[in-house]
């Protein structure tokens, strides 16, 4: 047995020294120690031995195989390093090849616009807060102060997904979200998603972004709010825009009014880009409604606020002369690609 071992381990030797390839050296591996290998086999065999020589044969056989491993460990670095240098010589890099091209990916102007409008509340002192998109009456119309019979309640311009389930038209809500759960002061703008049944044209899409801003404390009146929006303005549309208030109505202001900046292309002269008014139409905004604070459980003989909205798409078309509100969500490269 012994004889025969030593055998085998010659055997092996020889064929790991005439091994030229690091596949051949595997070969060689399973056919001595392999699952069916003729070590194995001969280990297998040594049920048939006398207690005795059992160990005996037992140390050969493990002497054996630790010197096949450690010559086939030792000619498999050999070939390794042969193998390298074989590639070495023969692979060459040309460095005067074209690389393959990096096209590298930029922010959409809306997140642009979107980043911008939040990096200067956000430096302004305003927090960030969020909203559900799929929002409930409660929150859209009726805690809003809505009355039942608003017209923007109607099936044609929100979408409904049950009687009491829709997919938010403002970002008014978060207003109503945020007073219930904070204590005054409270400065925030939301920025999101908004759904109306509008039919796509230039300046409308059933999908839009609004930002809402809400500032709610003691003594608040509609003085910070004018201020606020003219540092806002100057900062997103330039230091010399000027702005003015056009009476309006919301539910949730009292007063309330429609906010427009001058053209920021001719700077209020009139042009093609503001129909030669001079002036852009901008935000909603005015004045926290009483009846809005009360059912949010803030006292109104107390407390006081301003809010506004913006129509997101619309300022980013404003500030990059984009004449098509559709062309924000096309996905078309070569209209994407210049901003
Ligand atoms: C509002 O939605 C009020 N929540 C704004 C507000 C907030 C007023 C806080 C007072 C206090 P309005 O319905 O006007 O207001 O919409 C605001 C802006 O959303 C519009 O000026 C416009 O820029 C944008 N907008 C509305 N509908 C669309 C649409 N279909 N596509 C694109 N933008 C739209």
């Amino acid at each position: 047995m012994e004889a025969k071992l030593k055998e085998l381990q010659q055997r092996a030797i020889l064929d790991i020294d005439s091994a030229g390839f690091t596949d051949d050296l595997e070969k060689v591996r399973i056919k001595y120690l392999g699952k069916k290998g003729e070590l194995t086999e001969v280990l297998r065999g040594m049920g048939a031995l006398s207690a005795e020589e059992r160990p005996l044969v037992g140390k050969i056989a493990n002497e054996v195989r630790e010197e096949i491993e450690s010559h086939l460990d030792k000619a498999k670095f050999l070939i390794k390093g042969k193998e390298m240098n074989k590639r070495l010589e023969t692979e060459s890099i040309d460095v005067t090849m074209p690389g393959a091209e990096i096209t590298l990916g930029k922010r959409h102007p809306l997140t642009q616009g979107m980043d911008e409008l939040k990096d200067i509340f956000i430096s302004m002192g305003f927090q960030v807060a969020e909203g559900p998109e799929v929002e409930t009456v409660h929150y859209n119309f009726d805690a809003l102060n809505a009355a039942p019979n608003h017209p923007s309640r109607d099936m044609s311009d929100t979408f409904y997904i049950n009687d009491d389930v829709i997919l938010r038209t403002q970002t008014s809500p978060v207003q109503v979200r945020v007073m219930e759960k904070t204590k005054p002061p409270i400065r925030i703008i939301s920025p999101g998603r908004c759904f109306r049944n509008d039919t796509p044209d230039a300046t409308h899409s059933p999908m839009f972004h609004q930002l809402e801003g809400l500032v709610v404390g003691k003594g608040i009146t509609l003085a910070d709010l004018k201020g606020t929006l003219e540092v806002f303005v100057k900062k997103f549309l330039g230091e010399h825009t000027q702005i003015k208030f056009r009476p309006h109505f919301f539910p949730f202001t009292e007063p309330s009014a429609e906010v427009d900046a001058t053209c920021f292309k001719c700077g209020g002269s009139g042009c093609g880009f503001c129909k030669k008014s001079g002036w852009i139409e901008l935000l909603g905004a005015g004045m926290v409604h009483p009846n809005v604070l009360r059912n949010c459980g803030i006292d109104p003989e107390v407390y006081s606020g301003f809010a506004f909205g913006m129509g997101v798409d619309r300022l980013v078309m404003l500030k990059y002369g984009i004449d098509d509100i559709r062309l924000l969500y096309d996905n078309d490269m070569r209209f994407l690609n210049q901003f």
